[in-house]
């Protein structure tokens, strides 16, 4: 465990972000980061950006902003890179994705189009919606995890960069559950020799990353980095690596909810969620083997909040179902539809329902840039391997193996805060609050 007030390395010179996966969400994420540093423009939803930290006892009144209480890589000094299965370039994904309003990106236009993705590593198997254009060639997936390492390589000396950070940004893959290929580092490595089915493109990126030092986050709920392996590889490596799909719309939620209806000792009968979305993510998870991937992350959400197994009288059996409706006239504004059937005094039942008018990406963006701040910031820090502290941005958190990962967003916003309090040698907040009243 590294100690408290532990010294942390100023951020000197650029920091690169390499994105598989240059969609709807990445390109959002980065014409925002150059709408802010160029534009003005205010970085809402960030924490790291907009939000604050309390320090001490209440009545000091010491409340800096994140960003001045630990020292953060600056967004001006963020450089873009990545990779794609199709040619185009960030102005292009970003029209074509049609999040953002066209007179913005226009006014982006210089710096978008110079940002384009090298060929991909692909496998249209894991994403069976897709046909790729640009992708590389390699007799086995370990020539593949080597091109992808050297693609790095290019790209820090390219940019003469300081530090890089990768994060997927890709199409959610086809279910995988953990096979002995993925057990241990030797294993997967022969794996990749052995071009082994069960080694997903996505894994080829989080290994050239992690083989390379470089921290690995994951938006995305395939397993990726959720294996042994990775975790062996990162710790050898001194790299950090923490959980996977972005905990965003319906999700997102379903963590504020589910604490507060537990809190109040409220019961639960059934939770049905749909969504409907017409972008190009939507159109992969209409693929059912994309969409089981997605729904093991959706699902396990309300279990470990509620603990069913300490609390049968109230959650045991409840009926929780998550669907996922393709429908293009909705582009990337998702609407999440919620019924939850719920119980209180004496078992008298009450219905809450929502209605969350979302736009996918908008809410994605800013976790990206988080996420990015802070895996930089642990690695300066001499952070390395499961970064549990990050769960607060994951529908799948990733924890130790003896754990269960914990979902409720207020107790991962203190986990988050106490980590970079503890990390500045400050007292952790508990909250007790008792010494006010002596
Ligand atoms: N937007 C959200 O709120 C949200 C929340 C949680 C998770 N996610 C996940 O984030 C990911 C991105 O979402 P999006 O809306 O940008 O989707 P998108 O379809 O617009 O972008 C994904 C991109 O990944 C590319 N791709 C697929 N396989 C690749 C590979 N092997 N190598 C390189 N590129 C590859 C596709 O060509 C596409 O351009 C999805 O997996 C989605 O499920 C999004």
């Amino acid at each position: 465990m590294i100690k408290k007030g532990t010294r942390i390395s100023t951020p000197k010179g650029k920091l690169g972000v390499l994105i598989p996966g240059m969609g709807a969400v990445a390109t959002t994420f980065i014409a925002g980061v150059e709408a802010i540093r160029t534009q003005g423009a205010k970085p809402f939803g960030s924490l790291t950006q907009m939000g604050t930290i309390r320090l001490g006892k209440r009545t000091e009144k010491r409340i800096p902003m994140i960003k001045d209480f630990v020292p953060l890589a600056d967004v001006a000094d963020l450089v873009f890179g990545g990779w794609d299965i199709h040619g185009e370039n960030s102005y292009e994904t970003a029209v074509r994705s049609g999040v953002l309003e066209r007179t913005l990106l226009d006014s982006l236009k210089s710096q978008l189009r110079q940002i384009k993705p090298l060929d991909a590593v692909f496998e249209k198997r894991f994403v069976k919606r897709l046909t790729p254009t640009h992708v590389k060639k390699g007799k086995t997936k370990y020539e593949l995890a080597l091109q992808v390492i050297d693609d790095i390589k290019n790209f820090k000396r390219q940019n003469d960069l300081d530090r890089l950070v990768m994060i997927w940004c890709g199409s959610t893959e086809v279910f995988l559950k953990p096979g002995d290929v993925h057990a241990t580092l030797a294993n997967f490595e022969k794996g990749l020799k052995k071009s082994h089915p069960d080694i997903s493109p996505s894994m080829i990126y989080a290994y050239a990353a992690l083989s390379s030092g470089i921290p690995f986050a994951n938006g995305a709920p395939n397993l990726t980095c959720d294996i042994p392996a990775m975790v062996e590889l990162a710790q050898r490596n001194k790299a950090p690596i923490c959980g996977k799909d972005f905990k965003t719309g319906q999700t997102f939620m379903k963590t504020i909810i589910a604490p507060g209806l537990k809190s109040r000792m409220l019961g639960l009968r059934g939770w049905f969620s749909t969504n409907i979305l017409g972008n190009r993510d939507g159109e992969v998870l209409d693929e059912p083997e994309s969409f089981k991937t997605k729904e093991e992350s959706k699902l396990s959400v309300l279990d470990h909040i509620l603990q069913p197994e300490v609390y049968p009288e109230l959650y045991r059996g409840f009926h929780h179902q998550v669907r996922i409706n393709y429908y293009p006239p909705s582009g990337d504004n998702k609407e999440g539809w919620d019924n939850i059937d719920i119980f209180g005094w004496l078992g008298y039942p009450m219905q809450i329902k929502v209605n969350f008018l979302c736009r996918d990406s908008i809410l994605a963006a800013p976790l990206c840039l988080d996420l990015v701040l802070l895996l930089d910031l642990a690695q300066r820090s001499k952070m390395y391997g499961i970064q549990e502290w990050l769960s607060f941005y994951f529908k799948s958190p990733q924890c130790a193996p003896e754990l269960y990962p914990e979902h409720d967003l207020f107790i991962q916003l203190m986990k988050l805060k106490n980590t970079l309090r503890y990390l500045r040698g400050e007292e952790l907040i508990t909250h007790l609050g008792l010494e006010y009243y002596d």
